[in-house]
């Protein structure tokens, strides 16, 4: 089940039986790690003092997954970084809760779980509030002339994605889809982006491999991968 709200600070399943799907009531475990709805209101500009407080230390960066899916990335992410912190966001119901799961059987204090639509990314975070934010093989991914019309990762997005990155902080993007990767590419480079050829150190020179990913190699695909710092704001 997908969240469909237009607002995203509102619970798309106050008024749902719990009976209509099994992991309704998984979201709305206290015990779990997991945000949404009107619980993500009061976040902006906040997220380091929420985690402070679970992680009992100021987290040293702040770094936002989009599409974690069933956390096959950020679980092992929050293992190896403890200092940092992670938000791992996804549209459905299930992958949130799964994820969460995850992170509490891990004993991960440093991340959480959220449902919501990246399209909100705006009313989520401050400026300058993320260290990094990493888009895995995003959808739609199918290769149909429709589907480009629902992409995420537009100008306009991405524009945004620039406001909320920090001046030397890191966007990591990923596809199998060669006119998917074209037009970030090109999209980012016209926005002046500055593409980092190979990231020497930090999260993102390392080497994390995702579900599809995965998938997509044990197929012989090619698969696109590169690493941007956002423009450099003229003051
Ligand atoms: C193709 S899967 C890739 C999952 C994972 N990143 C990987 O590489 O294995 C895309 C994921 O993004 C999520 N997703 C799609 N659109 C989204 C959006 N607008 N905001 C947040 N998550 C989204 C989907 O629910 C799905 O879990």
């Amino acid at each position: 089940m997908s969240i469909r709200a237009q607002d995203p600070f509102v619970d798309s399943f106050a008024t749902m039986r719990e009976d209509v799907n099994a992991f309704l009531p998984l979201i709305r475990d206290a015990e779990l790690p997991i945000l949404y709805g009107p619980k993500l209101a009061p976040m902006s500009g906040h997220w380091r003092s929420f985690f402070q407080e679970k992680m009992l230390e100021p987290p040293e960066n702040l770094i936002l997954e989009i599409g974690s899916h069933y956390g096959e990335v950020i679980l092992k992410m929050a293992a190896d970084e403890p200092k940092t912190a992670f938000i791992g966001m996804d549209i459905t119901l299930k992958r949130v809760v799964k994820l969460a799961q995850k992170a509490k059987e891990f004993g991960l204090k440093n991340l959480i779980s959220i449902l919501c639509n990246a399209k909100f990314l705006d009313v989520l975070f401050a400026s300058h509030e993320l260290d990094a934010v990493l888009v895995f093989f995003p959808d739609p991914w199918a290769k149909k002339k429709r589907y480009h019309k629902n992409r995420l990762l537009k100008p306009e997005f991405l524009a945004l994605l620039a406001q909320k990155l920090k001046p030397d902080a890191c966007f990591w993007f990923k596809t199998d889809w060669e006119p998917y990767n074209a037009d970030v590419m090109e999209a980012l480079t016209a926005a002046r982006w500055r593409q980092v050829e190979q990231p020497m150190t930090g999260l993102c020179s390392k080497v994390y491999t995702s579900r599809f990913e995965r998938l997509f190699k044990a197929q012989g695909l090619t698969t696109y991968a590169s690493v941007w710092m956002p423009p450099r704001v003229l003051s």
